[in-house]
């Protein structure tokens, strides 16, 4: 600085290691340096083979799976028993082939059921048919009715059928229109009087006869419902018999209540009253007309509506069915 050395910067000569000890020393060093790493090196690879066969094993069964479930084969399960995400994926995995199992297996069901149920009205018209062909049986007009209720027996079951396949897609149509539900259950009431009155069956009717509701429904739905618990009531219930017809308000909702004098039902068939073809008394029943769809297309017209209908060993001894359902406003008035 200004001519004046203040300090110095040098570079030290490389010392080369002379003793013959230090060489050695580095020369044991180098090689357990590369040894080392050679041994790190086979230890990576050795345990990503291990890691990728462990990861790749369940991925494969899972590609495997999955291919098997599209080509049907429902009873496909994984064997994978990690406590990892793999683990978890497989048992969902495994839930989902179950439940696409079991559904299958109701289908088939179904479908059994829906033939037999079918086949047996379609081979007594068959014979009926075959036999006044035949002139075993005359053709009188008493046999022909007999042959026309087989056939309007038929065609209920098929229409039947019909709406409860579209109402389980979700397009039952429904003409909606603002309606009074105990409106329509009061003219449906009057529909069936001559049908009360024949087979004994007194209705008392409780419904209130002033009322202003906001409910969107479609009413020849609402007339169907009603038709299928009071064909129910002329053909299970005891005669002479009667029916309650009432109802109750909740928090925005219209409950509709019908409950009969008895016998009823077993406890543990009120369950299962709405399932499909279910009836309490199979060889009771049919002898009567019933094919057990009646009230699985109750349900499925409370439900297309947003409600729902609820079966229970009434008071009387007999049947109620309770149909909730949610009004569009609180403009409702009870009365
Ligand atoms: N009010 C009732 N009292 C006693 N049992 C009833 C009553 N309503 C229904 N059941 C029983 O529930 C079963 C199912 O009724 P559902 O209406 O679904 O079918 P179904 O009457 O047999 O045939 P469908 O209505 O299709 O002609 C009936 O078979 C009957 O055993
Ligand atoms: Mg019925």
């Amino acid at each position: 600085v200004d001519g004046k050395t203040v300090g110095w910067l040098g570079l030290r000569k490389h010392e080369r290691l002379s003793h013959p000890l230090d060489v050695a020393y580095l020369k044991e060093q180098s090689k357990v340096f590369y040894l080392a790493g050679i041994a790190m090196l086979m230890l990576v690879a050795v345990v990503s083979y291990f890691l990728s066969k462990n990861m790749l094993s369940p991925v494969k069964q899972l590609t495997a799976g999955t291919r098997a479930l599209t080509s049907l084969k429902f009873d496909t399960r994984i064997d994978v028993h990690s406590k990892d995400e793999l683990g978890q994926l497989a048992a969902d995995f495994n839930e989902m082939a179950r439940t696409l199992e079991q559904s299958e297996q109701l289908r088939r069901q179904w479908l059994t059921d829906i033939s037999h149920e079918l086949r047996t009205p379609l081979s007594i018209l068959r014979g009926e048919i075959e036999a006044m062909q035949d002139g075993v049986r005359e053709t009188t007009r008493q046999n022909l009715d007999s042959l026309h209720s087989e056939v309007i027996y038929l065609s209920k079951i098929v229409n039947d059928l019909h709406d409860l396949s579209l109402a389980e897609t979700g397009a039952l149509p429904l003409n909606k229109k603002t309606i009074d539900p105990a409106k329509v259950l009061r003219e449906t009431i009057k529909l069936f009087e001559t049908k009360f009155a024949q087979d004994q069956i007194t209705v008392f009717d409780e419904l209130a006869s002033d009322q202003r509701v906001a409910f969107e429904g479609d009413g020849d739905r609402f007339t169907q419902l009603f038709s299928n618990l009071f064909e129910n009531a002329l053909r299970y219930i005891d005669r002479p018999g009667s029916l309650r017809i009432w109802q109750t308000w909740g928090e925005n909702r219209l409950i509709l209540h019908v409950e009969d004098s008895g016998p009823g039902v077993p406890e543990e068939s009120v369950e299962r009253l709405f399932d499909r073809l279910y009836r309490v008394d199979h060889a009771r029943t049919r002898a009567r007309g019933g094919s057990g769809l009646g009230l699985s297309i109750c349900k499925s017209i409370v439900e297309a509506h947003g409600g729902k209908i609820t079966a229970a060993n009434g008071q009387s001894g007999g049947l109620r069915f309770d149909i909730d359902l949610p009004l569009i406003s609180d403009k409702n008035v009870g009365m």
